[in-house]
């Protein structure tokens, strides 16, 4: 996902939007690029492939002096990753910054070429200026060349455009990717997010879908999809909301990992009651009537509703389908209204989420969302909002906000299970006091890291590492493959233990580094005897299990791990810091790019 930041300063804003750039580097990208208003009817760039300081490095050699500019890190959607190809964009007066996809760029490109215009890059991006540069020849003025560009573009995006004669102003768009005004002390601003422009402000107003914008010294003139001026309320942000430090760790991961006790702790306490130690979920949503619950998510977001459907028909007995969004999106699911569509979403803007949420809400499906970015297109589309109250995350790889989820998912397996008479009221408190006492324990599992930075060294030499779980563990067996493979760059997949026979103990030999994640609880002995199992095959265990079950563990693991011991309603949130831990300290070992791993972005936006 790419990252967009635009300054109408006082003063000049090449350092400024260097700064945002940095901040906007979470979000993964292969270049990045500055332009300003240089002279009056004369704007310029300056760009680079890599990292930033690789444009630290041209900016040195050939500063950017302007009061006015925009600034871009590139993720790479159309054309390689290069310098060619890096934003901001320029043809004829018009140079521009882009973050989405831009469906019908070919059929555009092949049009503006028959008429002339010469390309420069193999970007989809590079439409958008020479469309609106032709329409600039038209004699319309920049507000309606805008315009009438964005209404022969299929697709999305976000954008900040320069007009070179419009000086003292920056035009913007938003449909399908984000875009918020800040309002400074005389300055104005546009980014892709708060934290682009949090260091500058943290008064900002959300563009909604469709609308396009002017800013200039003082002002915002917002104008929506049918060009009608309108009103979007400016929100006075928490400055942490708008700031994001690491603090004294190495990376954003490694504090995100230990945030997630407080995270946790501020979740759970939105969802219950401890006067009264029930569960209260916001939304009036009708748990005793509802006839199914149909979560949709990617990634990380997807593993978490996978354990919620494991707590959520066993507490409840509600029937639960989870399933990945790129896939449910475009499968014909035959929905009934009587369900609920939970889409879950760190970000709020993962491209195939949203659309499977709007087929399901399209279907008559009431709609609901777990999301960290309350304001986010995810959120603003759905009946009811269930946030995580974890703070940004900031590294790729999520952490912090997939416990949190865990921990809603759990508080509305409590809240359904007695809204269905499932349980009773001493049962429901006792489980709330389970939930409210999980972020201790998960403290104490966070303890662990040193007994798992030793490990780590081990693994760190695999080529292949299988992950094994049973229950709602092999939805953690998932969620563990998919950190360490997605930080170290090492393969690594999660099995549901019972079926290692049916193919994965092919794969066991003595260089293959199992983990097993087995907590005292139903499933354990299957667990330890799937552990002998592969320890007869030469299997090199790495046995992650609670203080009951070392106990009961066989003999012969290469290692074994004891995570404080846990209600099984909690048991996920406790061991997730070993798993997260384990696939951060062998990314560290290996060296690699924890927070920013290649090819990733935080938020996949497109599809
Ligand atoms: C998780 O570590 C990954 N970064 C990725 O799988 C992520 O969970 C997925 O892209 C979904 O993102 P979302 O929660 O913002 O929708």
């Amino acid at each position: 996902m790419c990252g967009i930041i635009g300054i109408v300063g006082k003063s000049d804003v090449q350092n400024r939007l260097v700064e945002s750039l940095l901040r906007l580097e979470y979000r993964g990208y292969d270049s990045a690029g500055v332009a300003g208003v240089t002279a009056p009817g004369h704007v310029e760039r300056r760009r680079a492939q890599g990292k930033i300081r690789a444009l630290q490095d041209v900016l040195a050699a050939q500063p950017l002096v302007a009061k006015v500019g925009i600034g871009h890190t590139r993720w790479a959607t159309h054309g390689a990753p290069s310098e060619r190809n890096a934003h901001p964009h320029t043809a004829g007066r018009v140079t521009l910054v882009h973050n989405g996809i831009i469906e019908n760029f070919a059929e555009l490109r092949r049009e503006l070429e028959a008429h002339g215009r010469v390309f420069s890059s193999d970007t989809d991006t590079e439409v958008i200026a020479q469309l609106m540069d032709a329409q600039l020849d038209t004699g319309l003025s920049p507000l309606l060349a805008l315009k009438a560009t964005l209404d022969r573009l299929t697709g999305a995006f976000a954008l900040a455009v320069l007009v070179a004669g419009e000086d003292e102003a920056i035009l913007g768009a938003r449909r399908g990717s984000p875009l918020v005004v800040g309002y400074g002390e005389g300055e104005m601003f546009l980014g892709s997010d708060a934290l682009a422009v949090g260091p500058f402000t943290n008064r900002v107003a959300y563009l909604e879908e469709g609308d396009f914008v002017r800013i200039d010294h003082g002002k915002a003139e917002i104008f929506d999809a049918a060009g009608e001026s309108v009103v979007r309320e400016v929100k006075q942000l928490a400055r942490a909301a708008a700031l994001v430090e690491r603090g004294n760790y190495r990376h954003f991961m490694e504090k995100e990992i230990h945030d997630q006790p407080e995270g946790c702790q501020r979740t759970i306490a939105a969802y219950v009651d401890t006067l009264t130690s029930q569960a209260a979920i916001p939304g009036a949503v009708d748990f005793a009537s509802l006839e199914r619950i149909q979560i949709v998510a990617c990634g990380t977001s997807y593993i978490a509703g996978m354990i919620g459907r494991y707590l959520i028909e066993q507490l409840a007995d509600l029937p639960v389908d989870v399933e990945i969004a790129s896939e449910f999106r475009y499968r014909q699911p035959a929905l009934r209204p009587g369900a609920l569509v939970i889409a879950m979403s760190q970000s709020g803007e993962t491209a195939d989420t949203l659309a499977a949420l709007r087929y399901c809400k399209a279907r008559g499906m009431r709609s609901a969302a777990i999301v960290n970015a309350t304001e986010s297109t995810i959120a603003r589309e759905v009946d009811v909002v269930w946030p995580i109250h974890c703070g940004p995350e900031i590294g790729v790889a999520s952490t912090k906000a997939f416990t949190a989820q865990v921990s809603v998912l759990i508080a509305l397996a409590i809240a359904a299970a007695k809204a269905r008479n499932r349980i009773d009221g001493a049962e429901e408190a006792r489980l709330v006091k389970v939930l409210l006492g999980a972020p201790r324990l998960m403290a104490e599992a966070i303890g662990l890291e040193d007994a798992i930075s030793a490990i780590a060294a081990e693994i760190a030499k695999a080529k292949d590492v299988l992950y094994l779980g049973r229950g709602p563990m092999s939805a953690l067996a998932l969620e563990g493959a998919l950190k360490l493979k997605e930080i170290s760059y090492i393969h690594a997949e999660g099995y549901a233990a019972g079926e290692l026979k049916h193919g994965p103990i092919a794969l066991v030999d003595d260089q293959t580094p199992i983990i097993i994640l087995a907590p005292y609880d139903a499933w354990f002995e299957k667990s330890a005897s799937n552990m002998s199992e592969v320890m007869a095959r030469g299997g090199q265990v790495v046995f992650i299990t609670d203080t009951e079950g070392a106990k009961h563990a066989p003999a012969g693991a290469k290692v074994v791990v004891t995570a404080p011991s846990s209600d099984p309603l909690v048991s996920t949130l406790v061991m997730s810091a070993p798993i997260q831990l384990l696939a951060y300290h062998v990314a560290v070992q290996k060296g690699a790019d924890v927070d920013q791993p290649r090819n990733l972005a935080k938020s996949v936006t497109v599809e």
